[in-house]
């Protein structure tokens, strides 16, 4: 009997979901024939598989992908909160992915997504779905791997934005203060900060204090450098905010105009300095275009891990990297986790030899 085997993209986007796809494609049809496998595209992540948007797709599809950015299948956020609750439309979410699971004559499922992506596959896992997850992020804060696909792209996208930073803030002598995705993690501010020269990185690990940040310019300034580069994580806030509760530290935030602490950072510099500071929000860019050679790599070990793991039925899983090996953990030992940069962490240790502020 030919394998029907489900893939799927979830969450946010990020350079290297279609060099996985690909890999996953090809050693499939490496290990079982073309003749004997058909891959079953989802489209838009949970959503499509909640809406039996799928389709039988052809070999010649998964060509030519490996250097696109975006996905090829279309990608929603589904967040696992909304999944056992009956909403609205009176769908009851769980229920309709095991329907097109069976209706779609699946032997198995493949989710390339976060760690939300991952919550649910533990989930249907443990509804009984044949499921393999495959780790992407920017943010690299999946528990249980060193390396998520997606993350070393965005490490080179916001180590350009350093870079073009640093021209420019040099010319006029300014502070620019560049605020880095990352969600609740620091890894890709460290790392695009470290990578780019930033004089302070300033990251949720490690709560700021104005006045050490400003300090941290001020001693530049004194040896003859006005401008600084500060890498902020989306996800940072003060010493104070890390007394509040998350949603008391929201509800301040909200009452002070605020989302992120770049804006509260730029502004503190500047009246405690006295020198322009500006701020620069690459965004979503971060996210964007062809992933890099490192990415495309990886992904490929992964995708090919995921097919040997469907040949040999071993489910329940999610491929990673361990030190340089590729392996797999265990859905339900990492869903729900999170990994944070630790602060034994080698480059927190590197970034302070060199004397690199985090504001502490
Ligand atoms: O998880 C990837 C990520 O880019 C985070 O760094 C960021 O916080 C979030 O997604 C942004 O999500 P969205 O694209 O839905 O605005």
């Amino acid at each position: 009997m030919k394998k029907r085997i489900g893939i799927l993209t979830s969450g946010g986007d990020c350079p290297g979901l279609n060099a996985t796809i690909r890999g996953v494609a090809k050693a499939l049809y490496q290990e079982f024939g073309t003749d004997d496998v058909q891959i079953v595209g989802i489209s838009d992540g949970y959503a499509g598989l909640i809406q039996n948007q799928c389709r039988d797709m052809a070999p010649n599809e998964f060509s030519g992908i490996l250097t696109m950015g975006g996905t090829i299948l279309g990608t929603k956020r589904t967040p696992f909160k909304t999944m056992q609750v009956i909403g609205e439309d009176n769908v009851d979410k769980v229920k309709a992915m095991k329907d097109t699971y069976k209706k779609q004559k699946l032997d198995a499922l493949l989710t390339l997504g976060g760690n939300g992506t991952h919550k649910t596959a533990n989930l249907l896992s443990q509804e009984g779905l044949n499921v393999i997850g495959l780790p992407k992020t920017i943010d690299n804060d999946i528990f249980g791997t060193d390396v998520t696909f997606g993350f070393h792209t965005a490490v080179d996208i916001a180590t350009d934005v350093i870079d073009r930073l640093h021209t420019t803030a040099n010319s006029h002598g300014r502070i620019m203060v560049v605020e880095i995705m990352g969600n609740k993690a620091g890894w890709l501010t460290l790392y695009s900060g470290i990578a780019g020269g930033a004089d302070t990185i300033v990251i949720p690990e490690i709560p700021f204090d104005i006045e050490k940040l400003s300090e941290a310019c001020l001693r530049r300034a004194a040896t003859g450098k006005a401008f600084s580069i500060i890498a902020v994580a989306e996800g940072a806030y003060s010493q104070d905010e890390a007394k509040l509760k998350k949603k008391e530290r929201q509800k301040a935030r909200e009452e002070r105009g605020e989302i992120t602490a770049t804006n509260r950072i730029a502004k503190g510099i500047q009246e405690i300095t006295g020198i322009e500071t500006r701020t620069c929000v690459p965004g979503h860019m971060l996210r964007g275009g062809s992933p890099t050679a490192y990415d495309r790599i990886l992904a490929t070990k992964f995708g090919s891990r995921a097919a040997h793991l469907v040949a040999q039925e071993k489910y329940g899983y999610t491929v990673a990297m361990q030190g340089n090996e590729i392996t797999e953990n265990k859905l339900d030992e990492i869903a729900g986790k999170s990994k944070f940069v630790p602060m034994d962490d080698q480059m927190i240790i590197t970034a302070r030899d060199i004397g690199v502020s985090f504001g502490d």
